[in-house]
């Protein structure tokens, strides 16, 4: 991914250089340059020359960036802004041209009109911050984000009173106090993701003293629990309980205490929550409840038990509901009585999935707008109610490990027109199509391991034109391998076929789809007498 990004980057980088000479070659010629020497100072162009000199420009992108006369207008170079009355630097924004620096030149202190800094992405090599970016007092906009900066956050920070978006995220700070943070009072969006955060036990009353925030991300910040009772003196500014909209406090420490402080801190303004990968414990409490803007709601991979009647109770906009990998138990109809009736139009997705839910699928129909329905890995038992057969937005199905039972007919699927996940694996089904069925729908991935569908290959997978995973191991199938099965090779990435019995199989030709031998594994079925028998196929890796 990171590699991917990069890459992209590169390209960008190159494709804007190209761009860029065209339009210089046009500027150039139509206009003299009558005005380029006049808006660019002099001073900045320095800072700026200097500030290159810090960087690692191995693709060439900053070529615009020299002292060459006839590139002496600094607010034509690229990434470059400048106000157009003034002819200040206001805008320095490197994110898609460079990818390494050595260090920040303390030259950058020139800039003093400068509002908006953008050097994500670029990595500065475990590099410190300057102090002397503090003076940059008219920021309005820094993004720092994964820079590998190491060392201590400049306290200097703090003096940017006008800054409205930081961040900070995905470097190797230090930190040893968020004071600096309390005197940004504009800021709106703040990002410290994966900054170890750690000895920071007073970061809700630093979040507390800032009046406008409304996006704060402290994902993976190592974040301790807020303690249960905190001062009340802490709410004496609590002014930002108003805005705040997103809030991302995903794969910390957090136990349940964060409830108090979300309780006394924000309800009303929230949409996104993500509490996901903490220490949460117990029941859901009311107080999610009120936050009647929730869209997206985070909770999975905790501790939690369960809800109280009022845990979603006037969640009316909600859209995600994740709880997957907690202690959910009881009756799954149960907790799907808690579900908020008023959001039965919003509701997208339902994860329960890694949960201890018992009972039977419950008739889910009138949450007309499900998208995903995830119950895997859980102790649902019975069989998969015809009713869902209605549920025509469905595009992810995952019901797999669980002790599910009965026949699954066409009649459950014949309105899945937009379904592309199917996972009905290790439970005990029986699927029973017409031969001639053919679906709605065009899965990418299909998971049916263990469910019995044979003795035939099935006929509707021949329909499958976009598979990219199919299980069909321990499918009671034996028969021969059809010739069609070959051509959805080609597209897919994983197949298994373990213990279908194929009676024969024809001889694997490497020039089948064009694609290169090495790419493709094979698993010899030891317990199947014919050597040429495949049991899966791994081409490339599933993400
Ligand atoms: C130079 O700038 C002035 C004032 O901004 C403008 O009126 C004039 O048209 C510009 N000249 C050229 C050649 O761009
Ligand atoms: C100067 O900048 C302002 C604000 O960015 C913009 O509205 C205006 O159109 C610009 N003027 C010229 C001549 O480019
Ligand atoms: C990165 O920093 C290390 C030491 O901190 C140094 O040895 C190495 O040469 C630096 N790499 C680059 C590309 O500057
Ligand atoms: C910036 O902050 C530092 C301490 O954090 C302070 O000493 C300095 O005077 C401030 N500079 C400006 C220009 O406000
Ligand atoms: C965070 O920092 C603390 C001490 O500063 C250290 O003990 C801990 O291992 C760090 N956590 C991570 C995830 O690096
Ligand atoms: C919430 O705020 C009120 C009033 O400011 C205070 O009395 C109460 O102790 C606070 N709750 C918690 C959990 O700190
Ligand atoms: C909180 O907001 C009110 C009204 O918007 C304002 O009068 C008050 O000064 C603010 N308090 C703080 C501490 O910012
Ligand atoms: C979760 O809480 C338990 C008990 O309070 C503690 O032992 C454990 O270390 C915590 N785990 C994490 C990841 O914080
Ligand atoms: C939820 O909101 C209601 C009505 O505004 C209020 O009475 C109740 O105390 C709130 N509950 C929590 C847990 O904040
Ligand atoms: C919450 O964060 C996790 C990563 O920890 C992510 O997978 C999930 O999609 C997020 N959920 C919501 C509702 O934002
Ligand atoms: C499922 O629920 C809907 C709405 O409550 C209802 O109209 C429908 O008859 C139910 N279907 C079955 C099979 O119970
Ligand atoms: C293929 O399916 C068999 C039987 O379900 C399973 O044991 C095996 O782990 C699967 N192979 C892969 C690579 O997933």
């Amino acid at each position: 991914m990171q590699g991917h990004r990069r890459c992209l980057k590169l390209f960008l980088a190159f494709a804007l250089l190209l761009l860029q000479n065209v339009k210089g070659g046009e500027v150039g010629s139509s206009d003299k340059d009558a005005n380029a020497t006049r808006t660019c100072i002099e001073r900045e162009r320095q800072a700026l020359l200097a500030f290159k000199r810090g960087l690692v420009d191995e693709y060439n992108s900053l070529s615009s960036w020299s002292s060459e006369s006839h590139k002496q207008d600094c607010c034509r170079w690229i990434g470059v802004s400048c106000n157009n009355q003034t002819g200040h630097v206001i805008q320095l924004d490197l994110e898609d041209y460079l990818s390494k620096g050595k260090m920040i030149s303390p030259k950058l202190i020139e800039l003093q009109h400068l509002q908006h800094l953008n050097l994500g992405e670029i990595d500065f090599n475990g590099s410190q911050i300057p102090d002397s970016v503090g003076s940059l007092t008219n920021l309005r906009y820094l993004d720092l984000s994964s820079c590998n900066f190491g060392g201590q956050i400049p306290s200097q920070i703090g003096n940017f009173t006008q800054l409205q978006y930081l961040h900070l995220g995905g470097n190797q700070f230090n930190v040893e106090n968020l004071n600096w943070l309390t005197s940004l009072s504009s800021l709106t969006d703040l990002d410290l993701s994966h900054v170890n955060l750690s000895n920071i036990f007073d970061w809700p009353e630093a979040v507390n003293k800032l009046p406008k925030l409304r996006y704060l991300d402290l994902g993976d910040c190592s974040l301790p629990p807020p303690p249960p009772r905190i001062p009340s003196t802490t709410f004496s500014n609590i002014n930002s309980s108003t805005s705040l909209t997103h809030l991302n406090l995903r794969d910390n420490h957090l136990t349940s205490s964060i409830f108090l402080w979300l309780s006394n801190y924000t309800t009303a303004s929230l949409v996104d929550l993500n509490l996901s990968e903490n220490n949460l414990t117990g029941l859901i409490p009311d107080v999610i409840g009120n936050m009647s803007s929730l869209a997206n709601l985070g909770l999975s991979h905790n501790q939690i038990e369960g809800g109280n009647p009022n845990s979603f109770a006037r969640l009316c906009s909600l859209q995600f509901l994740e709880i997957p990998g907690n202690r959910l138990s009881g009756q799954l109809s149960k907790f799907v009585q808690l579900l908020p009736t008023c959001a039965q139009n919003s509701l997208e997705t339902l994860d329960l999935s890694h949960n201890d839910l018992a009972g039977s699928l419950t008739n889910l129909t009138t949450f007309s707008s499900l998208q995903t329905l995830s119950v895997n890995n859980n102790q649902l038992t019975g069989r998969i109610p015809e009713s869902i057969g209605q549920m025509s937005q469905l595009e992810h199905i995952d019901f797999g490990m669980n002790s599910l039972e009965g026949v699954v007919s066409e009649t459950h699927f014949s309105h899945f027109h937009k379904l592309s996940y199917l996972d009905l694996s290790s439970n005990s089904l029986v699927l029973n199509f017409p031969s001639d069925w053919v679906p709605p729908f065009q899965l990418d991935t299909i998971f049916l391991s263990s469910c019995k569908m044979g003795p035939h290959f099935p006929k509707w997978l021949q329909t499958q034109n976009d598979c990219l995973a199919l299980d069909i191991s321990d499918a009671e199938i034996s028969d021969i391998l059809p010739s069609w099965l070959w051509s959805m090779f080609c597209n897919s990435i994983f197949i298994n076929l373990s213990n279908t019995n194929q009676r024969n199989f024809c001889k694997f030709d490497s020039e089948f789809c064009n694609l290169p031998r090495s790419i493709f594994e094979f698993e010899p079925n030891t317990r199947s007498n014919s050597l040429n028998s495949i049991t899966s196929l791994i081409f490339g890796s599933l993400q």
